[in-house]
């Protein structure tokens, strides 16, 4: 396996909650995208706007060089059944020629749904990535997700991609 990088977008920070701890499960490298102009926290409906339309939301630079990595790991919310505005700037702007991009996706509803997921491959394979896999969290608007109610999952969704060893959930299990 070559080069890792996680790199996602969070307003609220449950997104940022999953990245952190994907982090401190692999180790890799973590980069958050971050909005040139600071969103108001709670101006839910700019924000449902602005996914809806997909308007606004340019990123500032970030501090890596996408070319250091084969692997990314993409942490992305949906608001009002799509993908922010950052994330669509980010990966309009990602070099991903050759690379595999895993989804990490957060989101109030029990699914992730089929045109969200389609739209985001299909943006991904337009810069030349490869989507091998997602995996979601169901979190709640206004609060912060719990670690302890997604690490389970997570850690067995990281081993089946082969981003931690098996071995991890069994020390899990029997500490
Ligand atoms: C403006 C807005 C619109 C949202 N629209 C949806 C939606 O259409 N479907 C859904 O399942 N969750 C929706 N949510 C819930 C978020 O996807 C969820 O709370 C997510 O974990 C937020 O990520 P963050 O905490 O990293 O910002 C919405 C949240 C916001 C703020």
């Amino acid at each position: 396996m070559g080069k890792t990088l996680i790199v996602y977008y969070s307003w609220v920070g449950n997104t940022a909650t999953v990245a952190r701890e994907i982090q401190a499960q692999t180790g890799f490298t973590l980069r958050a995208i971050e909005e040139k102009k600071t969103r108001k926290p709670g101006a839910y409906a700019g924000a449902a706007m602005a996914g809806f339309f997909g308007i606004g939301g340019a990123i500032r630079p970030m501090d890596f060089s996408m070319a250091e990595y084969d692997q990314i790991l993409l942490g992305v919310q949906i608001w009002a059944g799509h993908a922010p505005p950052a994330v669509l700037h980010f990966i309009r702007q990602a070099e991903l020629s050759g690379k595999k991009v895993w989804l990490f996706i957060t989101k109030a509803d029990d699914h992730v749904p089929q045109p969200f997921l389609d739209g985001l491959v299909k943006r991904i394979e337009k810069r030349g990535g490869t989507v091998a896999g997602h995996f979601s969290v169901k979190t709640k608007m206004d609060t912060i997700i719990p670690v302890e109610n997604f690490r389970e999952d997570l850690t067995a969704w990281l081993a089946a991609q082969g981003f931690v060893e098996a071995a991890t959930i069994a020390e899990q299990e029997n500490p």
